[in-house]
């Protein structure tokens, strides 16, 4: 009888693939690595048929690891990087273009213009979010502008918008289905969270036919099944949920003021607010955690654009590290009077500035700076802009005692004690890496009946290691405090 679980995990730069029992524990994982491509400076693509492709990949490895068969899985949940927008085909499911990817800054001048007429206010009211090119709405506009032939097919219902949970909810169910969930929905820029719909005035905002759009449902539900054709059984699919939102499940933050920050492409605190939406003074975004029988959960969330693509950059641009785990081996030993400080604006600044223009920086080298040096800078980079979020979060008056993380970075041992240190805050480390693929998972035990109810989470969860911050606050200020500096001086720079 068909009993496990496969939540697919579909991130900015890997797809992965992972099995559980249905007492929620992994029995196989498979990953894919996805290339990004940068045709023009602040513009970040990928091939959607790559994504679909790195996914398929992923889940045959790892039925294959398990042992299983497709008609094994009881259920299917997805999560995914969230905002990256595709267009496609209704009848043949083809992409028109490149997905544009969350980090895309292509849409920075229309965002600038409609601040520039007043509209940031509305935007926020209506979408807890900004106008800023990270949100799909931008990037949709900019495709439809922009590819010939676009906004007529789109006007004639022959098109799809989707973020990647459509886009691969669409390819595993054979084009059947164009639906996605209130947690991405959130992220679009195009719905009302407090009316949970496509909201009319924005559409027109932003001159996007409602006719393109997915259909919107709770994050545990009926999806759908998957192709015969495409997946070698028809599987339902049970869970759809953005992979923030999905980690704060993960990490089992379901009561109001449960806060988490998970380090993959990019870090994300987000903070659970229950069922108000609380509007922040601090750049902080109202967006919907996930939404159950009709019952709509909250969150408060802060962004940074890059996290693990920093450590990415140090491989792949710099060429001074060979895999990830070098960064921790380069910047053991490297203390915190170290002048080296990179600010990782490579494609503009999230939280708390909201700087789409601003770009990268390494400042106060010396003679002797070098690749252990700037491998540490890029580490601490990511503690930094932590410190950033707390802070605004706390101003939001939210009280963060201890951070629950989880993501990739959070294997790297230095790493964590540099962000105890420098964030002042006491870490505790989520006893699995994936802990947005679990809250995938968890949503289709729920659908699937395996649990009962959202507290059952706390019955997975558990903390693997916990760390206190062991450098003295004062020198942890005064270090702030210069990174303040060096990131208003970069801002006020604009380039
Ligand atoms: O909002 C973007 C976010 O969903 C990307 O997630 O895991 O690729 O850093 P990740």
């Amino acid at each position: 009888m068909s009993k496990y679980i496969l939540a697919i995990d579909q991130g900015t730069t890997s797809s992965r693939a992972i099995i559980y029992n249905p007492a929620l524990q992994a029995i196989a994982s498979a990953q894919q690595e996805l290339p990004l491509s940068y045709p023009q400076s602040g513009w970040v693509e990928q091939d959607p048929a790559q994504i679909w492709q790195s996914v398929s990949t992923s889940i045959s490895l790892a039925l294959q690891q398990a042992n299983l068969t497709p008609a094994d899985i009881a259920g299917i949940g997805i999560t995914n990087q969230r905002e990256t927008t595709v267009l496609w085909h209704r009848s043949s499911g083809k992409p028109l273009y490149n997905a544009i990817v969350w980090q895309d800054r292509r849409a920075a001048k229309l965002c600038q213009q409609l601040k520039d007429a007043g509209h940031n206010s509305m935007l926020q009211q209506k979408t807890g979010l900004l106008a800023d090119p990270y949100f799909s709405a931008g990037k949709l506009s900019w495709l439809l502008d922009n590819l010939p032939t676009a906004r007529a097919l789109a006007e004639a219902g022959e098109l799809c918008f989707g973020t990647i949970d459509s886009y691969l909810l669409w390819q595993l169910s054979g084009g059947k289905v164009h639906a996605t969930d209130a947690s991405n929905a959130s992220r679009t820029l195009l719905f009302n969270i407090h009316s949970q719909q496509w909201d009319n005035e924005l559409l027109q905002l932003f001159n996007v036919p409602a006719v393109m759009l997915p259909q919107v449902r709770d994050n545990a539900a009926e999806f759908g099944l998957t192709d015969n054709r495409m997946f070698g059984a028809a599987v339902p699919l049970l869970g759809m949920i953005g992979d923030q939102q999905a980690a704060l499940l993960g990490q089992a933050c379901i009561n109001a003021g449960m806060v988490k920050c998970t380090y993959g492409t990019g870090c994300f605190a987000v903070v659970n607010t229950g069922d108000k939406v609380l509007h922040s003074e601090h750049k902080l975004l109202s967006t919907i955690a996930w939404r159950l029988n009709g019952n709509t959960t909250y969150a408060l969330e802060g962004s940074i654009f890059m996290a693990g693509a920093t450590i990415q950059w140090l491989r792949d641009q710099l060429g001074i590290i060979h895999q990830a785990s070098d960064s921790e081996v380069l910047a053991t030993g490297i203390d915190y009077q170290q002048t080296e400080l990179l600010v990782p604006a490579f494609t503009g600044l999230g939280t708390p500035h909201w700087q789409p223009q601003v770009r990268a920086a390494l400042f106060g080298l010396t003679r002797d700076s070098g690749r252990t040096q700037i491998a540490a800078a890029a580490l601490r980079s990511v503690a930094y802009q932590s410190r950033d979020l707390l802070i605004a979060m706390q101003q939001d008056g939210i009280n963060v005692s201890s951070l629950r993380v989880d993501g990739g970075m959070t294997a790297n041992r230095w790493f964590l004690q540099a962000l105890a240190d420098l964030s002042q805050t006491a870490i505790t480390r989520c006893h699995t890496t994936d802990a947005t693929a679990l809250g995938a998972a968890f949503l289709v035990a729920l659908q699937l009946g395996y649990v009962d109810k959202l507290a059952d989470i706390n019955t997975i969860w558990h903390s693997d290691w916990q760390l206190q911050p062991e450098l003295s606050p004062t020198l942890a200020d005064a270090l702030y405090q210069r990174w303040q500096r060096v990131n208003a001086a970069l801002v006020a720079l604009n380039m």
